[in-house]
């Protein structure tokens, strides 16, 4: 008798506030490796985001229409390592753009690993959004510059609303 194969599940974890299209650039090509990606909304209860979590998770299920093996999920004040169990992800699945990402992101995945054993999956960032993150198109946007093409169209409008 054979039994049914485990679901190869990955996390994308991050803030979102807001998404950009860095992040799905990740979460689309991390749907290709594993059977099942849930994107986990981290965020922490005592510190106010730009966008509301539930505004977060509207924004990315907007950006992420289409990809059917992709969930989204939010966690507020919790350990990542933790979520993983809860969710039984082998996996978190990162973007890198460029070494200071690498500085910054490498002593979490050897701590997670070191809590758990979950391992993390580096994808090098398309190149096309090694300069965006989500603090820096926010910066751009209330200082009147333009993000198009750097976040889904609706992020663009949503920050524009925002920051008018
Ligand atoms: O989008 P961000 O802000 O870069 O995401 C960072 C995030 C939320 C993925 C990271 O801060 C995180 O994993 N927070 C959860 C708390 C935790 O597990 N901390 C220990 C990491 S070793």
């Amino acid at each position: 008798m054979t039994s049914t194969p485990q679901p190869r599940r990955a996390v994308c974890p991050g803030s979102y506030d807001p998404v950009t299209n860095g992040h799905v650039d990740v979460v689309r090509r991390a749907a290709g490796l594993f059977d099942e990606v849930v994107v986990v909304v981290l965020h922490n209860q005592a510190k106010q985001g730009t966008f509301s979590v539930a505004e977060r998770i509207s924004l990315l299920a907007g950006s992420l229409a289409g990809v059917d093996n992709v969930r989204i999920e939010a966690f507020a004040d919790r350990l990542l390592v933790d979520v993983c169990t809860e969710l039984d992800a082998r996996a978190i699945v990162k973007g890198l753009r460029g070494g200071t990402d690498f500085t910054y992101e490498l002593p979490m995945a050897l701590m997670n690993k070191h809590l758990t054993g979950v391992e993390t999956v580096f994808l090098p960032g398309d190149p096309r959004f090694e300069h965006v993150s989500s603090s820096l198109v926010k910066e751009v946007v209330q200082y009147g510059g333009d993000v198009s093409g750097l976040v889904p169209d609706a992020v663009n409008k949503a920050l524009k609303a925002t920051f008018a």
